[in-house]
C-alpha cells in the first residue's frame, strides 16, 4: 500500500508574524500539489489565523499543542474547539519538549488525541526514547508502550488516520539523526505494534514520521525507508528553500 507522504516543519517558539507570512510567501506557489504529498508548518499559536488566510492550496497549517477540555478554567491554554473554528489542520501531539517541560503524559497525550479527532484536527503523535533508554537496549519497548497509551480506546478508524511522529531525543536539535536503519527498526515497530493491537489494514493505513536533525542532506535517505512516511522537522524547516527542498523530496520515493 502506497501511503502519501507527509512532511511538517515544527518551528516551535520560533518566527515573528513579520516572518512568518514571509516564509509562506516565498513557498506559496513552489509547493508540489497535496494530491501528491502533505505539506505542514506547525506555529506558535497566536500565527495560527494569519497563516491559515494565507496557506493557499497546498500547504496546511498545524498546532504545537492543544488542551484536552473543551473549555474552562486553564490560563494558558489553547482549546480544540478554537483551533477548528480557525481553521487550523493538525496539531502536535506530546512532543518530547511538552513532555519534558511541562508535565505532558502518556495520558494527557490520549486525551488531547481523542480532543482532537473530536475537532477533526489531525493529531501528529509523538514518540521517542531518550539515550539512556536506547542504550539500555529498551528502545522498542519503550516506544510500543508509548504508542499503546496514546491509542488506549480509540476505534480502527481513528488510528488509521492519525500520524506519528518517531523523534529519538537524543537526535532532537543536535545534530546527531538516527541512521536511516535505526530509523526504520523503530518504525516498523511501532507498525507492528498497531497491527498486533488493531489489525493489518490500520497498519498499512497508519502513517509514521521520522523526526530528529532532518535536514535538506539525510532526508532522502530517510524517506527512502519502507515505513517512514514522511518527517516532522524543526530547524532545518524554518527556512523557506531548505523546506521546499525536503517537502520535494517525497516526489522522488
Ligand atoms: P530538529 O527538531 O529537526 O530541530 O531536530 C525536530 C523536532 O523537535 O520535531
Amino acid at each position: 500500500m502506497k501511503r502519501k507522504y507527509i512532511i511538517a516543519g515544527n518551528w516551535k517558539m520560533f518566527k515573528t508574524r513579520s516572518e512568518a507570512i514571509y516564509f509562506l510567501l516565498q513557498v506559496q506557489d513552489k509547493l508540489p500539489s497535496s494530491e501528491l504529498v502533505d505539506s505542514v508548518v506547525c506555529a506558535q499559536a497566536p500565527l495560527l489565523r494569519d497563516l491559515v488566510k494565507r496557506q493557499g492550496d497546498n500547504l496546511k497549517i498545524g498546532a504545537q499543542n492543544v488542551h484536552f477540555a473543551d473549555s474552562g478554567a486553564y490560563t494558558g491554554e489553547v482549546s480544540a474547539v478554537l483551533l477548528a473554528e480557525l481553521g487550523v489542520s493538525y496539531v502536535v501531539i506530546g512532543h518530547s519538549e511538552r513532555r519534558a517541560m511541562f508535565n505532558e503524559t502518556d495520558e494527557s497525550v490520549n486525551k488531547k488525541i481523542k480532543q482532537s479527532l473530536a475537532y477533526s484536527l489531525k493529531p501528529i503523535v509523538c514518540v521517542g526514547e531518550s539515550l539512556e533508554i536506547r542504550e539500555a537496549g529498551n528502545t522498542n519497548e519503550f516506544v510500543s508502550n508509548q504508542v499503546e497509551k496514546a491509542i488506549e480506546g480509540l476505534s480502527k478508524e481513528e488510528v488509521k488516520d492519525l500520524v506519528f511522529a518517531y523523534e529519538p531525543i537524543w537526535a532532537i536539535g543536535t545534530g546527531k539523526t538516527a541512521t536511516p536503519a535505526m530509523a526504520e527498526d523503530t518504525c516498523k515497530v511501532i507498525r507492528e505494534k498497531i497491527g498486533s493491537l488493531y489489525d493489518e489494514e490500520t497498519k498499512e493505513a497508519v502513517r509514521i514520521q521520522y523526526g530528529g536533525s532532518v535536514k535538506p542532506d539525510n532526508i532522502d535517505d530517510l524517506l527512502s525507508m519502507e515505513d517512514i512516511d514522511g518527517a516532522l522537522i524543526g530547524g532545518a524547516s524554518l527556512n523557506p528553500d531548505n523546506f521546499l527542498y525536503m517537502v520535494n523530496a517525497a516526489l522522488r520515493h
